[in-house]
């Protein structure tokens, strides 16, 4: 009996024991979790709290009889994004006045408008600096060395993620990607973005925005910065300089802060090496047009 049971054990033990010996699953993924560091509750202060009034410019609401005309009118609240940037852009960020107006020019209930603005992380609901600096970090950008131009950043201005340097100037903060990984690694400022970037580019165009930001007191990498008219007759008057936009550079204090887009010479997001393929005459006419157009 026991010889018959030997060549048995023999085959079976070891396969029982495997489920012990080796794990039948792994984990999905082994990076270091990173917990968020945004509160998505309101806390009120100084600068920030439902006692400051807000009521959006003339011109603004202008622009909200236009937005809000593209919707049907039960459905005006279909305007909340827009309106909540249009509030963000006059304010500086999306305040909880700034909130509590877009609710009561839609008629949506406040919380409906809070779910918004905490959901989307393009709505800054603290006070951010004149130039907000955001790092992307995926992949792409971090396979071309994200890494150089965050250390970039903390080097020039001295300042972490998610930190605003002490005279308001910048604000940091690392994000996802941005849309334009051909060009990575890159950086969004304000609603500018710069590609192609390393660490010595992005050391001269912060160094640059701070410089002409301080020469001028133009704030150089917004919207609002594309119109110089009226800072340059100010500035003129008193003797400062002036600023020059040259395309979208901008000369400023005889400082020269690049155009946005890529920094390496490239004009899009063409191959950086040259074309490798489609280079020689196109083959056959059938994919032609007879007129020559194309
Ligand atoms: S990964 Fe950086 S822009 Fe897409």
């Amino acid at each position: 009996m026991g010889s018959k049971l030997v060549p048995f054990l023999f085959r079976s033990v070891p396969r029982a024991s495997c489920p012990f010996r080796r794990p039948q699953w792994r984990a999905f993924s082994v990076s270091r979790p990173v917990r968020s560091d945004s509160l998505f509750v309101h806390r009120d202060t100084p600068d920030n709290n439902a006692n400051i009034p807000f009521e959006f410019t003339a011109q603004n609401q202008e622009l909200i009889k236009e937005i809000v005309s593209r919707y049907p009118s039960q459905y005006k609240k279909a305007a909340v994004m827009p309106l909540l940037d249009l509030g963000q852009r006059q304010h500086g960020f999306t305040s909880i006045s700034v909130m509590n107006e877009v609710a009561r020019i839609l008629e949506m209930p406040p919380m409906r408008v809070y779910e918004v603005a905490t959901f989307y992380t393009m709505y800054n609901r603290n006070p951010t600096g004149k130039f907000h600096v955001q790092v992307c970090t995926t992949t792409p950008c971090m396979l071309r060395d994200s890494d150089a131009v965050m250390k970039a950043c903390e080097d020039t201005l001295g300042i972490h993620h998610g930190q605003t340097t002490e005279d308001g100037l910048f604000t940091m903060t690392e994000v996802e990607c941005l849309g334009a990984c051909a060009n990575a690694p890159m950086v969004q400022i304000n609603d500018d973005y710069y590609e192609d970037l390393t660490y010595d580019s992005t050391v001269s165009l912060l160094n640059a925005l701070k410089h002409a930001s301080d020469a001028t007191g133009a704030n150089l990498g917004g919207a609002e910065g594309l119109n110089t008219q009226s800072a340059n007759a100010a500035k003129s008057a008193a003797g400062e300089h002036a600023i020059n936009r040259q395309g979208r550079s901008v000369e400023a204090g005889n400082l020269q802060v690049p155009s946005p887009g890529p920094l390496s010479g490239r004009k899009s997001c063409e191959p950086a090496g040259g074309l490798t393929c489609l280079t020689g005459e196109p083959w056959g006419n059938e994919t032609l047009r007879k007129d020559g157009a194309l």
